[in-house]
């Protein structure tokens, strides 16, 4: 990203603004509608198996491994001497992937446009015109020697927004069981955000936590004690194990939080949200087209709460050698990827 981009890519709206109800939400509560939105709704969370085949996981996982290597900084998936920082592009939390373009990647916006994964959202949603978000994706080494990591229980919906303003997704692409790290969901702690939040509560002081001028971000970082007030009303912290080509979809609202892989098996997954267009604003859909125009990721959120990612990636103190400010493979841009990117009309 050079300082030029960085200063054109700015919000219009004041942080308060992002906090309006958006036109047409829905209130879920109370319908029913016999198929796997029922459950969705229940627990905050459900898992679609196979939503792409086992063949195409392993051509996603191709394209991601092809993307380290792209760097050249001697990473060799082969090799684990070389699954550490100074050979890989800068991630944050071992393995999220948001800096050198990595959103617009061609691998990203085909898994976006995958006929199944537009499926899932359209149908929960019970709209074709949706937005997605420009996303990272995840390439987890497992044993990393060099990391400290310990859980960070949050969810990505402030809690002055009312009712269910974001969903998240995950493609999966790896073998992802119990030591393969991965996400973890307190089921059922969707359905108790606004009861939790009727009383003040503070965010936890994790050694990951943002800065207190972040507040008005879509992050709540759980305490232990708050862990357990979900607890005590029947939720359960579950580890989601997946197959290559399944997905997880849940409710922004849930508590969770991503597992470092302990296992031998790399564990590799593209993050997919989408909302409805028309929770948009004129305000911020400008400021995604900006940043779809110069490949630039955003947040979970694809309709607010677009916080450009425009920072470069830091190594060591300094912008990363590496820093790139487009994708090594351009996506193709069809249709539903101009639509999802909320830059050609529906
Ligand atoms: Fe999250």
């Amino acid at each position: 990203m050079s300082s030029t981009q960085t200063e054109t890519v700015t919000e219009t709206v004041s942080p308060l603004a992002k906090f309006s109800t958006p036109k047409d939400l829905v209130d879920f509560s109370g319908m029913t509608f016999g198929d796997w939105r029922d459950e969705f709704h229940k627990n905050g969370c459900v898992v679609f198996k196979g939503v792409i085949t086992p063949e195409k996981a392993q051509y996603y996982r191709e394209k991601q491994l092809k993307w380290l290597h792209n760097f050249e900084l001697g990473f060799d998936e082969n090799d684990e001497s070389t699954w550490t920082a100074e050979h890989l592009p800068v991630s944050f939390k071992g393995g999220m992937y948001f800096a050198y373009g990595s959103p617009h990647e061609s691998m990203a916006w085909e898994a976006r446009t995958e006929p199944a994964v537009m499926e899932i959202f359209e149908k929960l949603w019970g709209t074709k015109e949706l937005l997605s978000s420009f996303d990272g994706m995840n390439i987890s080494l497992p044993r990393r020697k060099d990391l400290e990591w310990s859980p960070w229980p949050h969810c990505d919906q402030n809690p002055a927004r009312e009712g269910m303003q974001a969903v998240q997704g995950l493609l999966n692409y790896a073998p992802n069981g119990p030591k393969d790290g991965g996400l973890m969901l307190m089921k059922g702690s969707a359905k108790l955000f606004e009861e939790f939040f009727s009383t003040p509560r503070e965010f936890y002081a994790h050694e990951d936590a943002p800065p207190p001028e972040m507040k008005y971000m879509d992050l709540f970082l759980f305490s232990p004690s708050d862990l357990k007030w979900f607890e005590d009303r029947s939720c359960e912290m579950i580890k989601v194990d997946m197959e290559p080509g399944d997905f997880v979809l849940w409710d922004s609202r849930t508590m969770h939080y991503a597992c470092l892989p302990e296992g031998n098996q790399i564990r590799h997954v593209q993050y997919i949200c989408m909302t409805p267009k028309k929770f948009v604003t004129e305000d911020q859909l400008k400021l995604k087209q900006d940043c779809f125009n110069k490949w630039i990721g955003t947040t979970h959120w694809p309709h607010c709460n677009i916080r450009p990612a425009a920072e470069p990636p830091m190594r060591n103190g300094k912008v990363c050698p590496k820093n790139r400010t487009e994708p090594f493979e351009k996506p193709e841009l069809t249709k539903d990827v101009l639509r999802l990117a909320g830059v050609e009309a529906y």
